[in-house]
């Protein structure tokens, strides 16, 4: 009798045991999956841009920006893009500028509510945007978010540049952050501590 009631006490130990450690193994992987939720529904950076000489100064810059802030990236894609030379994208450029909204941009499938700020990048082109850039600050909906201008150039100085005031008059809902990222295309290699800087004032907003 003596013995019965031992083994039943072992045998209720053993069970209660497998049931405390299965249970705080579920326990154990429903809390691991938290941070996991947590991290997936939290807002990040983005970086958009669009580029066309052949060594992708705004790229450069836009990479440089990804790996500071470990935004997501996406390249914005004409639906025809601009011809390789000098002379010809020089005409369509300023004919497209004319235009109220040119020229058209491929889809980018943009889940915008995963993402603030939103960094858009340019190279200037007759100290303003390029055209297609124009195009994705008009076709996605930026409201409520932070957008953040960046941009690489030539020769011209950033103090005359119209990008901030011709986005702002393109899309005027948007919320811009007021100081536009200006690079020289030539040196964007070295953009790194400017960029830290801003993008310090950046999130600091
Ligand atoms: C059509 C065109 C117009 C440009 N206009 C300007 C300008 O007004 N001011 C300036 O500083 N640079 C100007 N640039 C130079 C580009 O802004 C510069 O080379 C930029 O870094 C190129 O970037 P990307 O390599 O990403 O295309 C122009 C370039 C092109 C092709």
């Amino acid at each position: 009798m003596k013995l019965k009631r031992l083994f039943v006490l072992a045998a209720s130990a053993v069970l209660s045991a497998a049931a405390f450690f299965g249970c705080s193994s579920d326990n154990s992987s429903a809390s691991a999956d938290a941070p996991a939720a947590a991290e997936a529904a939290k807002v990040k950076p983005l970086v958009v841009y669009w580029t066309w000489s052949e060594t992708h100064n705004t790229k450069v810059v836009a990479e440089m920006l990804k790996a500071k802030t470990g935004a997501d990236i996406a390249l914005i894609e004409m639906v025809t893009p601009y011809p390789t030379d000098f002379g010809s994208v020089m005409q369509l450029g300023q004919r497209d500028l004319q235009q109220p909204k040119a020229p058209a941009i491929k889809e980018m499938n943009l889940d915008l509510s995963k993402y603030d700020p939103i960094y858009v990048g340019t190279p200037i082109w007759f100290s303003t945007f390029a055209p297609p850039v124009r195009t994705f600050l008009q076709s996605y909906d930026l409201k409520g978010k932070t957008v953040a201008l960046f941009c690489t150039h030539g020769q011209g100085n950033p103090a005359t540049f119209k990008y901030l005031a011709d986005a702002k008059a393109a899309v005027p809902a948007i919320n811009y952050f007021p100081e536009v990222f200006a690079y020289k295309g030539t040196e964007a290699a070295n953009a790194g501590s400017a960029l830290d800087a801003w993008i310090q004032k950046v999130s600091a907003k």
